[in-house]
């Protein structure tokens, strides 16, 4: 790289990254719960000298510095990210990567955690995800696509119940149906047609799931400690999908190679195809997986970080999350320093508002937040919170905030999290009693084929 005169900054000059570790500064784009754990991980890395953020929440811009920006517009995020002279952007959501914001930031000569439109379409078109893992090999639901209600009706029947109907465009993790009544399966097909969109219709896919990130520089890949989601609504697994209610990591019970089998047989040979096809991945591969008893497979790909997995899992990395994600983007995953994680299991618990995630009642006072964070091993994430005028949080959205808590084990972390989640006010709100239940009570079966290469489950 050419040295330059002005700092870096000249127009037309492409700046230098050459910063000295404790200098980075960076910016983090997103609103949402994951954002704000990723921000407080960033403050707690030495290396890291400045977070900004961009719009942010209420509790957010606690921590630092926000901005009243639309996320989701590439030029408007470059100007920014330019104007603070940022050393990395890490881009939090689906939508402003699958709108080219990284494309953006990175033409402005910025480093960007977070892949570019063309591989973001591993999760904003299912049938393109499908399509590359295909071309590379990795064990997946056999899937069809169909455009109209006959095709429909002939790849439900090819199946069988219980039916796997996904709309192929982004749905906030609320596109997809699961259910033995054919009729309910078809109208959600038809509702997909009617909105112009195609649908995804796939095998039922058995077995507990597990979510694994693999931090990708476009050519090497690191997986973070597994952990699992709780998507529907009610307890038990009951009623519609959500973004998520809660989540906890490590997982006692996974196989003991399934970190190894994810990297080999799903994330490299991922990694391997995108960039073949000249649209390398940087970023977070989400890989959303089933133990099935045919084998791990993958039930679909994200391409950022997992809310509220996030939450958990960085509550249990204690390796520099700065340094790790400007690695990650400059291309150098292969000289980051090793993984380290607490000993400690994290919890994560959802505080959803009243209706969601239908249509989620917003403007209500949140209080108590204060005598949760006072709570041991325990904090509070924001999500979909605000200020109102006079300062106070009020709720802004559907899934309002999560109560994430470390314990020596489950069963503590569990205890904790439920005491903090006990202790928030705020009126119609709803949260899920069993997030890391039936783990604690040691009732997860993993089939004995789930990892062909290491079926041993651990402890
Ligand atoms: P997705 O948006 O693809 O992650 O799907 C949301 C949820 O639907 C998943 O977390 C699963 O619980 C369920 N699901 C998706 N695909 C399948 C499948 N092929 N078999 C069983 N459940 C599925
Ligand atoms: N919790 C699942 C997701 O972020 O899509």
């Amino acid at each position: 790289m050419k040295s330059v005169g002005c700092g870096g900054h000249c127009l037309g000059v492409r700046r230098v990254h050459k910063v000295r570790l404790e200098t980075v500064k960076v910016l983090v784009i997103g609103p949402g719960g994951r954002e704000h754990a990723i921000v407080r991980s960033l403050l707690a890395d030495p290396n890291v000298s400045e977070v900004h953020a961009a719009p942010g929440n209420a509790g957010i811009s606690k921590l630092v510095p926000t901005h009243a920006i639309d996320a989701n517009d590439p030029d408007a995020v470059a100007a920014l990210a330019t104007r603070l002279t940022a050393d990395l952007v890490v881009v939090g959501p689906e939508a402003p990567l699958a709108a080219g914001v990284s494309d953006a930031v990175r033409a402005a000569g910025i480093p960007v955690f977070g892949p570019s439109k063309a591989a973001a379409q591993l999760e904003a078109s299912k049938a393109f995800a499908k399509q590359v893992m295909a071309e590379a090999g990795v064990p997946t639901a056999m899937a069809l696509v169909a455009a109209n209600a006959e095709e429909a009706e002939a790849a439900l029947d090819t199946f069988g119940a219980p039916y796997v109907v996904k709309d192929d465009g982004l749905a906030a993790g609320k596109g997809v149906v699961v259910t033995r009544d054919r009729n309910a399966a078809l109208a959600h097909a038809q509702s997909c047609f009617d909105a112009g969109g195609t649908v995804v219709i796939e095998e039922f896919l058995d077995g507990p799931e597990v979510s694994v990130f693999v931090l990708c520089d476009g050519h090497n890949t690191v997986a973070l400690s597994p952990a699992q989601d709780f998507k529907r609504i009610f307890d038990n697994d009951e009623g519609p999908n959500t973004g998520g209610m809660g989540a906890y990591t490590p997982l006692d019970w996974a196989p003991e190679g399934l970190v190894q089998e994810v990297i080999d047989r799903v994330a490299q040979p991922t990694v391997n195809e995108m960039a073949a096809r000249g649209t390398p991945f940087v970023g977070v591969l989400f890989v959303g997986l089933a133990l099935t008893s045919r084998g791990t497979r993958v039930i679909e790909f994200n391409v950022r970080f997992g809310d509220p997995e996030t939450q958990a899992v960085l509550a249990r990395l204690k390796t520099p999350l700065g340094s790790l994600l400007l690695s990650a983007a400059k291309g150098e995953l292969d000289k980051a320093e090793e993984l380290r994680w607490t000993k400690e299991t994290a919890v994560a618990v959802v505080v959803a508002s009243e209706n969601y995630p239908d249509t989620p009642r917003t403007g209500d006072r949140i209080r108590g937040l204060k005598k949760v964070e006072e709570l041991e091993g325990v904090h509070v994430i924001h999500a979909g919170t605000a200020l109102d005028d006079d300062g106070k949080v009020i709720s802004a959205g559907g899934r309002v905030l999560a109560v994430v808590a470390l314990g020596t084990d489950l069963v503590e972390a569990r205890e904790r999290a439920y005491d903090g989640v006990e202790l928030v006010q705020l009126e119609g709100s709803q949260f899920r009693t069993d997030i890391g239940r039936k783990a604690a009570r040691g009732e997860i079966r993993v089939a004995a084929s789930g990892v062909p290469t290491a079926s041993k489950a651990k402890a």
